[in-house]
């Protein structure tokens, strides 16, 4: 696509997005809740770090590539779990699943996504990741869990920071909220971007997949919003990670870490990875950017697990900064986002070469070849430059 050409940042790759998708699902993705300040830390505190350059240093023969969970991967960074990719554009998940396999990299299908377990499994070969949130209805959570390994995925991504949903002011304005509200309004939206609509109706993935069916009551959105909201489980506790993993019988990344504590404690539940991360700032508002705890995380448990972490992060150069800090790998969420809405497989592929570009380079720069080397050496201070 040509004018995916044109796109050099993943902040180009935003602005192409809002164009073409319909505001409603477009703000979806670019909203945190309440007054979004930890939305706006994850990126901010990142600019904070500065990177240590080092010259005349033979960069012939450079190394991106690394594990996650014993996956080789051609670069740190997966897809991380994002509701309604299948919104941004029709089909989105599968084409942000098949990005992810010819890239060479992780890709999690979440629970709340358009497209299903079994449609990710058809289109692509790779295992891939699975989200799971734990609900109430436990006999649907464990047929959940039997489709994933049916579908051979490799692990399963526990997030743990939605046991209530954390009020996003735009989806309620937009009418996306428990139940949506589709009126006059929203098909104004939609009508208003005539490609989406058409690829949309080209498509029969216009709900949440993996619930349709396979709950008894869910045949639609309005009622499967409802149940949802009904579903997502107030008691959910640790005792469920031993719970989930004995069922599953694989690796279990325990998402949505922001306490050494916690971190421990998904550790003694049988986690085998964590993720640092504050939900993309949609969930506990006031709290931390997850750059700002990641270090406190990694001296904890960084011994013990792999530590990785998402939030905030639009460039190479930031990956480089989480991995300096101690992360063992990245996830993104708004860039592959933005990615589909800009152009579905093509923009995802866009937005993860931009990256891979810019810590390539950046890495160079730093007198690095290896992305293995990159450690606290590499920037100032060991942390956040105040
Ligand atoms: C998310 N996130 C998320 N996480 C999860 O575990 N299950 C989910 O269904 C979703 N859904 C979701 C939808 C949208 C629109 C966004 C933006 C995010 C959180 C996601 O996995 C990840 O933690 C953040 O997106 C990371 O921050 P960045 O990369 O978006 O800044
Ligand atoms: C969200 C949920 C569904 O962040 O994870 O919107």
């Amino acid at each position: 696509m040509a004018a995916l050409d044109n796109m050099l940042t993943i902040d180009d790759l935003k602005r192409r997005a809002r164009r073409r998708v319909p505001k409603m699902f477009f703000e979806y993705a670019d909203s945190g809740s309440y007054t979004e300040s930890t939305y706006r830390a994850n990126e901010e505190d990142f600019a904070s770090i500065k990177l240590r350059q080092r010259v005349a240093v033979n960069l012939e023969g450079r190394n991106l590539s690394t594990e996650m969970l014993g996956k080789a991967i051609t670069m740190p960074v997966a897809i991380a779990p994002a509701a309604t990719g299948g919104m941004q554009v029709a089909d989105g998940e599968i084409k942000a699943a098949k990005a992810a396999e010819k890239f060479g990299i992780p890709f999690t299908l979440s629970t709340m996504s358009v497209c299903s377990i079994e449609d990710i499994a058809e289109n692509t070969t790779a295992p891939f990741w699975f989200q799971l949130y734990v609900m109430r209805d436990r006999g649907f959570i464990e047929r959940l869990i039997d489709r994933a390994k049916a579908a051979n995925c490799s692990a399963l991504v526990l997030t743990m920071d939605l046991q209530i949903l954390g009020q996003r002011h735009k989806d309620i304005r937009n009418g996306l909220s428990t139940p949506p509200k589709f009126n006059a309004k929203s098909l104004w939206q939609m009508m208003q971007h005539p490609q989406w609509c058409l690829e949309m109706l080209g498509t029969k993935r216009h709900t949440f997949r993996n619930i349709v069916g396979h709950v008894e009551g869910g045949h639609d959105l309005s009622s499967l919003a409802v149940w949802t909201a009904s579903q997502f489980d107030p008691t959910l506790n640790w005792t469920d990670v031993a719970w989930v993993k004995q069922r599953f019988g694989g690796k279990v990344i325990v998402k949505g870490v922001l306490d050494p504590r916690d971190a421990q404690l998904a550790i003694d539940h049988g986690a085998d990875a964590v993720i640092v991360s504050n939900h993309g700032g949609r969930q506990l508002d006031g709290a931390p950017s997850s750059i700002r705890v990641l270090p406190e995380i990694v001296d904890a448990v960084g011994s013990k697990t792999e530590v990785f972490m998402d939030g905030g992060i639009r460039s190479g150069q930031d990956v480089i900064k989480a991995l300096a800090l101690g992360a063992k790998g990245t996830f993104i969420g708004r860039p592959m986002l933005y990615g589909l809405g800009a152009g579905g497989e093509a923009g995802v592929t866009r937005a993860l070469d931009i990256i891979r570009k810019e810590m390539d380079v950046t890495m160079a720069l730093m007198g690095e070849r290896d992305i293995l080397n990159i450690d606290g050496k590499n920037i100032y201070s060991n942390g956040l430059v105040q």
